[in-house]
C-alpha cells in the first residue's frame, strides 16, 4: 500500500505565531504531533500543491532530519509535483525563501527555531513560508491551526523517504524528490549582489576576518563562499559545522553569545573585521576593531554605501526599519531623498513595501538586515555587503562608522531588557503608561521635556490595514526618544524592552561612553513608565 492513512487527534496548542510552530524538542516527540502540523500545512495549501514545488530544509538543528523525511513522504502523499531538498535537510531560512522564489515554488516547510538552543531540550520549529518566500500571513497561519484543531487523520507514503545525503533525483510516489546543494543556489545569487572580485581582491592582499558560524546552518554558507569563493584562508570561519545542539551554545549573535568573538575584536591585533549569524541563518552581527556595531548603525550605513554593491548600483527605491530600531537610517534615506518607512516590530510587515517595490532595503535592531533579494532577513547577506563596502572604501569597518557618524550624526542607542518579568506586573505597567500618555507632552523628567508620546500604529500604504497598539513612543525636545514594548517571542513569563536612543551631531561628542549619554533618557524613561515600582526591578537584566 503506498499511502498510509493514520488516525489521530487533535493537539490544542498547534497554534504557529509569526515565526511558525515553536515549542520544546519533547512536545514535538509526541506520538502524531509533527504530523498532525505537516498535515494542517499541506490541506491548508490544499490542490495547488498536486503538481507544483515546495521547498524543504531547515537550521540543523535536532529533530530536523527526521521532520525533514516525515514532510517530504507527506508532500509526496499530498501530490507535490517536485520536492526540493537541501542535502542533509539543510536550508538556511534565507537560502528557502530564495530557493522557494527561484523555482516557483508553492511554498517551502522552513524547520528551525532561529536563535533559540538545540538538542533534545532545546527548541524546535516548524513554519511555513508562502510563494513569495516569506513566513504566511496570519491568515494562512490562523487557517493552519483550525485545521489542526479538527484534524482526524493524515496520509504519509508508506515508503520510507529517499536518501537526502545523496545530491540527486529519485521518485516517491507521483513527486520528484530532488536533493539539492543547499549553497550552491545562494552562493550564486550572492554573486550577482555583491562584489565578490573586489571582495577577493582584498583578501588576497593580507585583509583578515573572522566569521563564527556558532555550530549552525551558516557554517556551510559561510565556508563555501567566504573561503571557498572569496579565498579568505581557511580557519577565518570557526565553528562551521552545524550541529543538533549547537554545541551547548545559544546561537545569538550578540556580544553576549557570540562572547569568544566579542573577546578577539576587543583584544590586542584584532582581525580587520568580525561578523556571527544564527542558528538559521538570518540574524547577522558585526564587530569592527575594538568597536560593536549596533543593527541600527549597520543598517543605516548599509543603506548609504548600498550603491557600491553591483545589485544595488541603481540606488534605493526606500528604505525601512522596524519603530524601535533607531533613526539613523531616517537620516540616510532623507539624505538620498528617498522614503524610510517605520512599521512594527516584525518581518512580516516589510514583505508588502518589498512586494510592491517601495523599498530596497529593511533592517531591525533585533540583529536582522535584508533587501528585496528574498523575503526573509539574510545574515550572510549583511556581511557580504559590509565586505563590498570596506574593499570599495579601502577603509577599516571602525572607520566607516567613524565617517558615518560625522557626516549624518550619531544616534546613541541602547536596548535595556527586564526578563522573565511577571506577565500581570507588565502589562499592567503598559496599561498605565498608555493611560499617561495623553498629559506627557510638557511635561520635565531628568531634565529632559517631553515633546510627543504616542502608542504605535501602523497603517499599511499598501493594503491598508491598521496594526494597532506596536509600543509606547516618548519622544523628548532634546532628540533623545524611549521607546517600550512587551516581547513577542519570550517563553517565560514577560519581557520588558527599552530602547533607548539620543541624538548627537556634534562629531567632537561621538566617542562617548553610550550609557553615560543616555543616562537621562534611561532616567526618564524609567520615571515615566514606573518601571521599579511596576516589575520590582532596579536595573534591567540585560543591557546591549
Ligand atoms: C523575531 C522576528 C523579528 C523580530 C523579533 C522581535 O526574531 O523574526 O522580526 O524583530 O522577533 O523579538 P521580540 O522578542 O522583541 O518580540
Ligand atoms: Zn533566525
Amino acid at each position: 500500500m503506498p499511502i498510509r492513512q493514520v488516525a489521530t487527534t487533535p493537539f490544542a496548542d498547534q497554534r504557529p505565531g509569526t515565526s511558525g510552530l515553536r515549542k520544546k524538542v519533547p512536545v514535538f516527540q509526541q506520538p502524531h504531533y509533527v504530523e498532525n502540523f505537516l498535515q494542517s500545512i499541506l490541506d491548508v495549501v490544499g490542490d495547488k500543491l498536486r503538481g507544483a514545488t515546495l521547498v524543504i530544509g531547515g537550521d540543523g538543528r535536532y529533530l530536523n532530519r527526521q521532520v525533514a523525511e516525515t514532510a517530504i513522504r507527506m508532500a509526496a502523499a499530498a501530490g507535490a509535483g517536485r520536492i526540493l531538498v537541501g542535502q542533509g535537510g539543510l536550508l538556511s531560512t534565507p537560502a528557502a525563501s530564495a530557493l522557494i522564489r527561484a523555482s516557483g515554488a508553492i511554498g517551502g516547510i522552513v524547520l528551525s527555531a532561529s536563535h533559540n538552543p538545540g538538542g533534545p531540550d532545546g527548541d524546535f520549529g516548524i513554519k511555513f513560508n508562502t510563494a513569495n518566500g516569506g513566513p504566511a500571513p496570519e491568515e494562512v497561519t490562523e487557517a493552519i491551526h483550525r485545521r489542526a484543531a479538527a484534524l482526524t487523520a493524515y496520509r504519509i507514503a508508506a515508503e520510507a523517504a529517499p536518501d537526502i545525503d545523496a545530491i540527486g533525483e529519485t521518485r516517491l510516489l507521483d513527486s520528484i524528490v530532488a536533493v539539492i546543494d543547499p549553497v550552491a543556489g545562494h552562493a550564486a545569487l550572492m554573486e550577482t549582489l555583491v562584489d565578490f572580485p573586489a571582495i577577493a581582491a582584498m583578501f588576497a592582499a593580507g585583509f583578515r576576518m573572522r566569521f563564527d558560524a556558532m555550530s549552525a546552518v551558516t557554517g556551510p554558507y559561510a565556508k563555501a563562499i567566504i573561503e571557498g569563493r572569496l579565498g579568505a584562508p581557511a580557519g577565518t570561519v570557526v565553528n562551521a559545522t552545524p550541529l543538533p545542539d549547537f554545541g551547548g551554545h545559544h546561537p545569538d549573535p550578540n556580544p553576549v553569545h557570540a562572547a569568544d568573538l566579542m573577546a578577539e575584536m576587543m583584544g590586542d591585533a584584532p582581525p580587520d573585521f568580525g561578523a556571527a549569524s544564527d542558528g538559521d541563518g538570518d540574524r547577522n552581527m558585526i564587530v569592527a576593531p575594538g568597536m560593536f556595531v549596533t543593527p541600527s548603525d549597520s543598517l543605516a550605513i548599509l543603506a548609504a554605501h548600498a550603491h557600491r554593491a553591483p545589485g544595488y548600483a541603481a540606488g534605493l527605491a526606500g528604505v525601512a526599519r522596524s519603530m524601535p530600531t533607531s533613526r539613523a537610517v531616517d537620516r540616510v534615506a532623507k539624505r538620498l531623498g528617498i522614503p524610510s518607512y517605520e512599521t512594527p516590530t516584525g518581518w512580516k510587515f516589510f514583505a508588502n513595501l518589498l512586494d510592491s517595490g517601495r523599498i530596497t532595503l529593511c533592517g531591525e535592531e533585533s540583529a536582522g538586515t535584508g533587501s528585496n533579494h528574498v523575503r526573509e532577513k539574510d545574515g550572510l547577506w549583511a556581511v557580504l555587503i559590509w565586505l563590498t563596502i570596506i574593499a570599495a572604501t579601502g577603509r577599516r569597518a571602525d572607520a566607516i562608522v567613524r565617517d558615518h557618524w560625522a557626516e549624518f550624526g550619531r544616534d546613541y542607542y541602547s536596548r535595556h531588557d527586564y526578563e522573565e518579568v511577571d506577565s500581570d506586573a507588565a502589562k499592567a505597567l503598559m496599561a498605565a503608561l498608555r493611560d499617561k500618555l495623553p498629559t506627557l507632552a510638557g511635561q520635565s523628567f531628568a531634565g529632559l521635556t517631553v515633546a510627543e508620546a504616542d502608542d504605535f500604529a501602523y497603517a499599511d500604504p499598501v493594503d491598508g490595514s491598521v496594526t494597532p497598539a506596536q509600543g509606547v513612543r516618548i519622544l523628548f525636545a532634546e532628540d533623545a526618544r524611549a521607546v517600550f514594548r512587551l516581547s513577542g517571542t519570550g517563553t517565560v513569563g514577560a519581557t520588558l524592552r527599552v530602547y533607548l536612543e539620543r541624538f548627537e551631531p556634534d562629531a567632537a561628542r561621538h566617542a562617548l561612553p553610550v550609557q553615560e549619554v543616555l543616562a537621562p533618557v534611561i532616567a526618564a524613561a524609567r520615571e515615566i513608565a514606573q518601571i521599579a515600582a511596576h516589575t520590582g526591578r532596579a536595573e534591567p537584566s540585560i543591557i546591549t
